[in-house]
């Protein structure tokens, strides 16, 4: 990873944001092997934020009590009950039990939402055809106040943000966690942003590119080839980037130091900006993928 030169003491302490999907949080020995590369990259120097998902056992819970779940665009249209199963798995469930996987590796972490401290402030999101009364407790980050996570890094704690928080004390709001992620790494001026999902990197006829430019991104979209929870992961990526993240990779979990070999690029899909000439827009397989 390249270390900011013009800021000496982020050269000294690169911070790297880690968003994780539910699939990787789900599986016990991937979420412990993955903990073991934070700490490794702790215990190098560098501040780690893990942020994380749970779509799928969202929906899972919600079809279980009768509900039905509604995406547009792979992002959860909210009702007021939904988002009651949203605040007990994301903020309870999905956070402990990663939280409780640092604690396997000595790692000491504080499991947060954005409600807490303030982190997020929020507006309700409408769009994509989609009234906002529809999508009632579904919101976009508007502001974040990073003083929380200063507060936890400087003293030594991996902070382990869900990303719903709320527009008003009544209001709880559901955030897709790749949004949330977004406004994090620019916020906390990460060098890294890593999309950790269920699937090699982002794949274009089926098969997962090495690189990917903004305009490649909004093409691929366009024409349908990426859909679903795809599609606000890349418009994640493709705004950190353009945010000032110097690295932004999607990929999936595929075993110990895979952290490691996606901040080298070696692994993964790397989002490149615009300017970066040297970027390819697609370059195929890396030799690691299976
Ligand atoms: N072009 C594409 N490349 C890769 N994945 C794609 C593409 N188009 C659609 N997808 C879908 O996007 C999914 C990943 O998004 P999803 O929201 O399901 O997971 P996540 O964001 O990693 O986890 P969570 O939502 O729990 O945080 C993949 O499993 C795949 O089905
Ligand atoms: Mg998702």
């Amino acid at each position: 990873m390249a270390a900011n030169q013009s800021d000496s003491e982020t050269a000294v302490s690169p911070t790297v944001v880690v968003k994780l999907g539910g699939a990787v949080a789900a599986v016990p020995a991937k979420l412990a092997d993955l903990i073991g590369d934070v700490g490794e990259l702790v215990a190098a120097g560098s501040r780690v934020v893990i942020v994380h998902g749970g779509g799928a056992e969202v929906s899972a819970l919600s079809e279980r009590l009768g509900l039905k779940p509604r995406m547009v665009d792979g992002v959860r249209q909210t009702t007021a009950e939904e988002m009651d199963v949203v605040d007990m798995v994301l903020c309870g469930l999905v956070n402990k039990r990663v939280v409780r996987a640092c604690a396997g590796a000595q790692l000491s972490a504080v499991g947060i939402c954005g409600s807490d401290g303030d982190l997020f402030a929020v507006r309700r999101l409408a769009g994509n055809g989609v009234a906002a009364a529809d999508a009632s407790h579904t919101g976009e980050v508007e502001a974040v106040a990073p003083a929380l996570l200063h507060h936890l890094l400087d003293a030594g704690y991996v902070p382990v943000v869900a990303s719903p928080a709320h527009l008003a004390p009544d209001v709880p709001m559901n955030i897709n966690a790749d949004a949330a992620a977004l406004e994090l790494a620019p916020a906390l001026r990460a060098q890294a942003l890593l999309f950790l999902s269920d699937v090699a990197g982002v794949l274009s006829d089926g098969v997962p590119v090495a690189a990917l430019t903004p305009a490649a991104a909004e093409a691929e979209i366009a024409r349908r080839t990426i859909t679903g929870g795809m599609i606000p992961k890349v418009r994640a990526a493709v705004g950190a980037v353009t945010r000032g993240v110097s690295s932004v990779v999607v990929g999936r979990y595929e075993g110990r130091h895979t952290l490691q070999r996606m901040l080298a690029g070696r692994q993964g899909t790397t989002i490149h900006a615009v300017a970066d000439a040297a970027a390819p827009v697609r370059s195929g397989r890396h030799h690691t993928e299976g």
